[in-house]
């Protein structure tokens, strides 16, 4: 069986669960981009808004096999207590059908669990079934706290 990690990071907290998750359960891993600017003056608010509106997006890569998968983790930032425009993309783009999926967010406060709803109602509608979920919370962790709150999860999840 294998697994691919699959996510959306903007400042580097949903990529570091992302690689630990990688790391601790060796899997493969892909970073979905986001075409569109999410840097400069108005970004932070264009993309509450894009978020908001589930807007789709220009994402890098464009096309995805996903064939050689049975297990997907997807994960992704929690805006505006919504999925990323970048996730929300991969979600209805890449073919997840038959696929098992586990889906985890971060975010600073709150959102969480509206997020990971909104995901899963949109990865079953492509036929894919989750087993399992799971969010971080990051007020102001850095890289280390959050790798040991990931591993935690792992084996509070049995995950390997
Ligand atoms: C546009 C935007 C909207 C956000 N909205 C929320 C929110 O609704 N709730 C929350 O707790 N954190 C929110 N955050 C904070 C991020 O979810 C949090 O910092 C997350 O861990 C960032 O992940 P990343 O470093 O992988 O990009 C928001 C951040 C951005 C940039």
């Amino acid at each position: 069986m294998k697994t691919l990690i699959m996510y959306y990071s903007k400042s580097g907290n949903t990529e570091t669960v992302a690689k630990t998750l990688s790391n601790e359960l060796s899997t493969d891993l892909i970073k979905i981009e986001d075409n569109k600017k999410r840097d400069g003056l108005f970004s932070m608010s264009r993309s509450v808004k894009d978020a908001l509106r589930e807007a789709k997006t220009k994402i890098s890569p464009e096309k995805l096999d996903l064939d050689d998968y049975d297990l997907i983790y997807i994960g992704t930032p929690v805006w505006a207590g919504k999925p990323t425009p970048a996730i929300i993309t991969a979600i209805d783009t890449y073919d997840f059908k038959g696929k098992n999926v586990i889906l985890f967010a971060t975010m600073k406060k709150s959102g969480d669990e509206k997020t990971i709803a909104k995901m899963k109602e949109k990865i079953q509608v492509q036929g894919a079934k989750v087993i399992n979920s799971f969010a971080i919370k990051v007020p102001n962790q850095n890289g280390n706290g959050i790798k040991d709150y990931t591993i935690g999860i792992i084996k509070n999840l049995s995950l390997k």
